[in-house]
């Protein structure tokens, strides 16, 4: 069984990583053949909308799925024409917009901060007097860690943000001051089985994930976070792994956003959890029996950015697991990340502080 993976990022290669025990075989698309999919499998370089590269890629598979979220709709649809494409080519059109994502978070009954879409600077005056400051500009497609947004303090923030980002499609969310950022990665697979990991707790900085706990264990904000999650994946007749990350305000959970992939919140879930994110992905994909989602101890992620650690350094530390994706180090840019398993969460803690103090500055 050949899989093919459109996009050879960190999340292709640990798919890969994860599929050769089931005798998966991978090929991967991406602009540039020394992305780290190439570690482990063959890349067909090409751009994410050629119409001849994505064919060339679905000629050599049995299935495409896909690791990288921009790819264009209409490229994947040509796809699906083909070959099974999962996750459902509909989940990744609404999460590539946060607009046409936050209503549907609306739809489903699932609280999200105030938002309005932005088209004018006219617009965005009207919506940040109805949604109040402070709030967040956002580019409607396109943004990650961070990318794409301003935040909107006082009332001169407004044209300069709007000199920014206006040239774009934008939203305006609510500022939502939030105690603490959770997100819950789940399965669902063709035959309609669904599996939860446990809440992860997730620190950014920057806009960027730095640092990822699981488990949360918080009974009622789990039940809640799983109940919004199976709406969703029912909603899409999904099949795969789909993440939703929240803000928890005064113990409640209001959306943030949607990944209809592997996310980096779930890379604990390697050696945390009885059964990954990756190989639950593919064997969501395949109908196969979803495995356990479990932890196995209580676990600490952190992203290697711009930079990697001393890795003798880091693998001396009991419970330590590094991984780097053998990319070239830029500022900002996620090149590695490890996860510490431990057998308390005071243990992790003692190891994690450990682990941040060899992080270069
Ligand atoms: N409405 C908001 N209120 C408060 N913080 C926010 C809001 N939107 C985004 N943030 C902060 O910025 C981070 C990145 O924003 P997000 O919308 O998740 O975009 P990205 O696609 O870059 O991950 C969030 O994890 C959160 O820390
Ligand atoms: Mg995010």
């Amino acid at each position: 069984m050949r899989i093919g993976v459109i996009g050879a990022g960190q999340l292709g290669r640990m798919l890969a990583l994860a599929g050769y025990p089931l005798a998966l075989q991978f090929r991967f698309l991406d602009a540039s053949e020394d992305s780290p999919g190439g570690q482990v499998g063959p890349i067909i370089t090409g751009a994410f909308d050629d119409p001849a590269s994505l064919e060339r890629l679905a000629a050599a598979v049995d299935l495409v799925t896909y690791e990288f979220e921009n790819v264009p709709v209409r490229a994947l649809q040509q796809v699906a024409t083909t070959r099974p494409c999962l996750p459902p080519v509909e989940a990744l059109r609404v999460s590539q917009d946060r607009l046409l994502e936050k209503q549907l978070f609306g739809d489903l009954g699932i609280p999200t901060p105030p938002f309005r879409a932005v088209d004018s600077l006219g617009g965005l005056r009207t919506a940040v007097a109805e949604i109040g400051l402070p709030c967040v500009l956002k580019t409607r497609r396109l943004g990650y860690d961070g990318k794409g947004q301003r935040y909107l303090r006082k009332a001169s923030d407004v044209q300069p943000a709007w000199q920014a980002l206006g040239a774009a499609p934008l939203i305006l969310e609510g500022f939502i001051a939030f105690e603490r950022e959770v997100s819950i990665v789940g399965a669902r697979s063709t035959r309609g089985e669904v599996r939860a990991y446990p809440l992860v707790e997730n620190m950014h900085r920057d806009g960027i994930l730095r640092v990822s706990r699981a488990p949360l264990r918080h009974a009622s904000l789990q039940k809640a976070a799983e109940r919004h999650l199976r709406r969703v994946l029912d909603h899409f007749d999904y099949a795969g792994i789909l993440t939703i990350e929240f803000f928890v305000r005064r113990g409640r959970l209001i959306a943030n956003e949607m990944a209809p992939r592997v996310h980096n919140s779930g890379h604990w879930t390697i050696e945390g959890a009885a059964t990954s994110q990756f190989e639950n992905h593919l064997r969501a994909i395949l109908g196969l029996p979803l495995g356990d989602t479990r932890p196995v101890g209580h676990c600490a992620m952190v992203n290697f950015i711009g930079a990697l650690p001393p890795r003798d350094k880091v693998l001396a530390i009991p419970g330590a697991h590094y991984h780097d994706y053998g990319k070239a180090p830029r500022p900002g840019r996620k090149i590695g990340h490890c996860t510490l398993v431990a057998a308390t969460a005071t243990e992790r803690e003692r190891l994690l502080r450990r682990l941040l103090r060899l992080l270069p500055r």
